[in-house]
């Protein structure tokens, strides 16, 4: 390893650290390689353990995501249509072992056209790299493919006509695990009206075939740090049923 190779290296793994504490973790996941890289692949991480989940189900009745993207088309099915810059449907591996679910695209995606890519989003690409994956591994998508003008909270009758696509989503990658970011979420995928964040995190609960696990929004976690501990408690237990390594 060239001088000017290791400095980068050790860069690469002051900054990592100093996320991990950051967000909480006070020891090293097990098997970790500077820059996390060592069991960060697809193969290892999406597809392989996938596919053969994926052959036991009838896939010709499942769509594609481009199936239901090209069903989604230029969408006028609510009143966010009149706002938004950009249809915002989702991204990430389509065989992905774990997707994650926010609420609606904020401003920054709205431009861009892409979930979860603000503040928020960047914590979140954080977090996943905490849990030694990438976000090409993973699937990041919302409740609604808009956004709610000023960030409100998407309306019940909003949520009601993009639901459909997600569900065909999620129906589509058949993940193993979901992660559910925040309590717009949390209510659509348990179908809940009055509950506590508090109360149904930290335990898996079932989803279809997969399992559903709650957790804090990535943007709670900025306007209040202390939610980070709970959150990465969370994250362990979905690195634990994916087989990902952890300690602590
Ligand atoms: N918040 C969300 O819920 N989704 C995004 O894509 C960005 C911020």
């Amino acid at each position: 390893m060239s001088s000017s190779e290791f400095y980068e290296t050790a860069r690469a793994l002051e900054n990592y650290l100093r996320f991990c504490k950051e967000i909480g973790i006070e020891e090293l996941p097990a098997g970790f390689a500077a820059g996390g890289t060592e069991i960060a692949d697809t193969e290892r991480n999406g597809t392989v353990l996938l596919s053969d989940r994926r052959k036991s189900r009838d896939s010709s009745a499942v769509k594609t995501l481009s199936e239901i993207r090209e069903e989604l088309g230029d969408c006028t099915r609510c009143r966010l249509c009149e706002t938004r810059k950009s249809i915002v449907f989702g991204e990430g591996n389509p065989k992905a072992r774990l997707v994650f679910v926010g609420e609606g695209p904020g401003r920054d995606e709205d431009i861009q056209g892409r979930p979860f890519v603000g503040r928020a989003g960047q914590l979140l690409t954080k977090i996943i790299r905490a849990m030694k994956l990438e976000r090409k591994d993973v699937y990041i998508c919302n409740v609604v493919k808009c956004r709610p003008p000023g960030n409100r909270n998407p309306q019940p009758d909003e949520v009601a006509s993009c639901e459909p696509f997600l569900m065909k989503q999620i129906e589509s990658i058949n993940p193993e695990v979901i992660v559910s970011l925040g309590s717009v979420a949390t209510g659509l995928m348990l179908k809940l009206k009055n509950f506590k964040m508090g109360q149904l995190r930290g335990t898996f609960h079932q989803y279809g075939d997969s399992k559903l696990m709650i957790t804090y929004h990535p943007a709670a976690l900025l306007r209040n740090p202390s939610l980070k501990k709970p959150v990465w408690e969370d994250m362990k237990l979905v690195m634990k049923e994916l087989g990902i390594p952890v300690s602590g």
